[in-house]
């Protein structure tokens, strides 16, 4: 808790900056980008900083801020940037980068750049589970907001989480409002008894890997 003061008092004072990520299209909440900052700046390591779904790079952002104040590591940024289901056309939230570019990809790029965030965030384009196969690092910090079904959602977990450090962090986004199939396979982890809830934030859900 310290050290998170520390951080916010930095960044109140004109230290260390903390941006300010709105001008990039996202479904995140400000307090969850920032429990996502802090956990990415401040969470217990060694291991890697991967997201599952970067769609615009608002989340992406949040957490490279992190470990720019960390002053080391990078978000492998996990998307084929293609959209998921709901962003395609005629879908309720059609993504117009997508329809004008035919992919996210440079306009993630942009928002990245635009916050000179670049050296703190490596994109991985491709789709979730053939990235994990190649996968073989350790993960102290895992966000999952990708493909929202519940199948995809257990799919993405199965598949990342043979990854996560003992005392490492899985948050999950989405959790407890529209997305039944996001939060149905989070109340079957959390009965499950292998990770603890850590923090609820907005739909933001973390837990954390047991000993
Ligand atoms: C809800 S958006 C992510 C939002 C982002 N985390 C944010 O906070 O702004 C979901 C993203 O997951 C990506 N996606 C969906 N299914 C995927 C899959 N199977 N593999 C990789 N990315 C996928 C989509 O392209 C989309 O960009």
């Amino acid at each position: 808790l310290q050290q998170i003061a520390t951080l916010l008092q930095n960044a109140l004072a004109g230290g260390e900056e903390i941006a300010i990520f709105e001008h990039i299209k996202g479904f995140l909440c400000p307090e969850e980008g920032y429990a996502l900052m802090l956990l990415s700046a401040l969470g217990p390591g060694p291991g890697e900083v991967v997201e599952i779904g970067s769609y615009l790079g608002k989340s992406t952002s949040y957490m490279a801020m992190g470990l720019k104040a960390r002053k080391e590591g990078v978000v492998y940024a996990v998307d084929h940037f293609g959209g998921s289901p709901e962003h395609q056309k005629g879908q309720r939230h059609e993504e117009e980068v997508l329809a004008r570019e035919g992919t996210l990809l440079e306009q993630f790029k942009r928002n990245i750049e635009l916050n000179e965030l670049q050296d703190h965030v490596q994109p991985v384009v491709s789709d979730s589970l053939s990235a994990g196969r190649h996968w073989n690092k350790p993960i102290r910090l895992l966000f999952i907001d990708g493909d929202h079904s519940y199948d995809s959602t257990k799919a993405d977990f199965q598949m990342w989480e043979r990854h996560i450090t003992v005392n490492g962090y899985i948050a999950f986004h989405d959790v407890g409002d529209s997305w039944i199939g996001v939060t149905t396979f989070f109340n079957e982890l959390l009965a499950e008894g292998r990770y603890s809830l850590r923090l609820a934030v907005g739909s933001l859900r973390v837990v954390q890997k047991k000993e």
